[in-house]
């Protein structure tokens, strides 16, 4: 597929666009800054900018474009990964008006060039529990895609923004517009890093509701909505099967969720957030889990 990409030159850019690479996909990437992985094109433009995104979607992607003659050719997907990553990186409103609007601009410009699949971060912050002054616990476990997404920080509120935008623009026109609400990524020199300083302190990641999401599994659940056609509009968690932690499941909820309603029996480390409908819809299947990683 010709692919176009926002925001390929982060942290969670990169690994997917190599994994799409990878795949034999070629990827056009839309950012403020070049990305380096080999083969990875690159146009700098602002997702902010409606006519620097209507006009990425008409672009040439390399000179070989030009050599048979026949016009820009079309792009079949685009993924949208482009966004202020968080808070407290901008303040509070520039960090919604870049990730609202910037939405806006790519699926607009996306479908009005004709293109049939959109896929975009979405996060799963929009539960409320990561940016929440204080502790807040979910409103069950474990957490679904029909759970309540009523954040409380900027940064959550404008992926919930996103996600009525999209679902708006599916209604429309029909294409499949998918939303993936991503965990706490993972690079593979990350496990090494970090995973020693909080395995057995879980309470460190408690603000992750402990989960997480191998970069190269973000790659893949990628791949898995370019090929699945026909869903509409959908949203889905991201997460790896297992959660970051080596205690088992059933004694963090003992310790963390006591009270909190239990829909059904967990696996001995299954995650909280489950990735039970990326498996069912498109055929997501996390392959790194820290335990063989580390
Ligand atoms: N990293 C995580 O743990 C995580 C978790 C959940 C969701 N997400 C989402 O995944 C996506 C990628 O996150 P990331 O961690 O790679 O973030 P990142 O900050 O590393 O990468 C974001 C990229 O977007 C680009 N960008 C920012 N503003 C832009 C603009 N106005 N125009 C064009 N490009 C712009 C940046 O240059 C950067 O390359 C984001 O949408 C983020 O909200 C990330």
């Amino acid at each position: 597929m010709r692919i176009l990409f926002t925001g390929g030159s982060g942290k969670a850019g990169r690994h997917a666009v190599q994994y799409l690479l990878e795949q034999g996909h070629r990827v056009l990437n839309v950012d403020l800054t070049p990305c380096n992985v080999p083969g990875a094109l690159n146009r700098i433009a602002d997702i902010t900018d409606l006519g620097a995104m209507h006009d990425a979607m008409r672009a040439y992607a390399d000179f070989d474009e030009l050599e048979p003659g026949t016009g820009v050719p079309a792009f079949d997907a685009v993924v949208h990964f482009a966004a202020v990553p968080r808070i407290m990186v901008t303040g509070d409103a520039e960090c919604f008006r870049v990730n609202t609007l910037g939405t806006y601009n790519v699926i607009d410009a996306a479908l009005k060039a004709g293109v049939r699949k959109v896929i975009f971060a979405s996060s799963e912050t929009t539960y409320g529990i990561c940016f929440a002054d204080g502790e807040r616990k979910p409103e069950h476990i474990p957490v679904d895609e029909a759970h309540p997404t009523e954040p409380e920080d900027s940064y959550a509120m404008s992926k919930v923004v996103n996600e009525a935008t999209a679902r708006s623009f599916q209604r429309r026109s029909g294409a499949d517009i998918y939303g993936l609400r991503i965990n706490n990524v993972i690079e593979p020199h990350e496990y090494a890093e970090m995973f020693p300083g909080f395995i057995n302190a879980p309470e460190k990641r408690l603000r992750n509701f402990f989960a997480y999401i191998d970069a190269r599994d973000l790659g893949q659940m990628v791949e898995c909505c370019l090929r699945t056609d026909g869903l509409g509009y959908e949203v889905f968690n991201v997460a790896n099967d297992t959660h970051s932690v080596a205690a088992p499941t059933s004694e963090l909820i003992a310790q963390f969720y006591e009270g909190v309603p239990q829909t059904r029996e967990m696996g001995e480390h299954e995650t909280f957030f489950t990735n039970e409908k990326a498996k069912r819809l498109v055929g997501f299947s996390p392959k790194y889990d820290w335990r063989s990683e580390l």
